[in-house]
């Protein structure tokens, strides 16, 4: 088992890039986290009001888990490449770079279903869209895309992941609760709105 800790680990130093931080740094709009919700992801970069600079993070941090997957899987197999998925997600969600303070996990989520079993990963996209194409509110399409993720995967045969989505779909609501608070509330603001 060594190995696949250090697959894991290795899944963890890409996962733990926070691309949100440093796109928003790049563009020069400061720090990211001071803004919005706080978070690093792509809906709160949103919020800077760039477009280029939100599709970028979502398009490098969904990257991130792909990417780790992949190589992972290529040199590996499919083992290798589940380890390497829960490494990327666990180095988003809490980066040592920002003191395991990281993002919420929605696109490495969606980057790491993709690049292990592509039908579900679409599955999982096209809920999302649903979901914000009628509400408008992020967070709620994310957690429904993440909890439905296991029967996604059920319905187009990716079985042997089924755990894998599991204990990310927790860690995704678990990262939500804020969010979770909010919508109970009913003040969680729409897509694009700064607070
Ligand atoms: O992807 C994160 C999203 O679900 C919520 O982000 O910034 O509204 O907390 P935020």
């Amino acid at each position: 088992w060594p190995w696949l800790l250090g697959i894991l680990i290795g899944g963890y130093l890409i996962g733990s890039i926070p691309f949100g931080l440093l796109v928003v740094k790049a563009f020069g709009m400061g720090d990211v986290r001071k803004i919005g919700s706080g978070n690093i992801g792509t809906t709160n970069v949103l919020r800077t009001g760039s477009k280029l600079a939100a599709f970028l993070t979502l398009l490098l941090d969904g990257g991130k888990g792909a990417v780790a997957v992949l190589i992972a899987w290529s040199l590996y197999g499919g083992t290798a490449a589940q380890v390497a998925a829960l490494g990327a997600f666990l180095g988003h969600l809490y980066p040592v770079w920002l003191s395991f303070k990281g993002g919420k996990g929605v696109a490495t989520f969606l980057g790491v279903i993709l690049a292990l079993h592509w039908p579900a990963g679409a599955l999982c996209c096209l809920t999302w869209l649903a979901i914000a194409g009628v509400f408008r509110i992020s967070s709620l399409s994310a957690l429904v895309a993440a909890v439905l993720s296991p029967v996604w995967l059920f319905a187009t045969g990716g079985d042997p992941i089924i755990w894998l989505s599991v204990v990310l779909a927790l860690l995704v609501v678990l990262k939500h609760r804020e969010n979770i608070a909010r919508l109970i509330a009913g003040t969680e603001p729409k897509i694009g709105r700064k607070s």
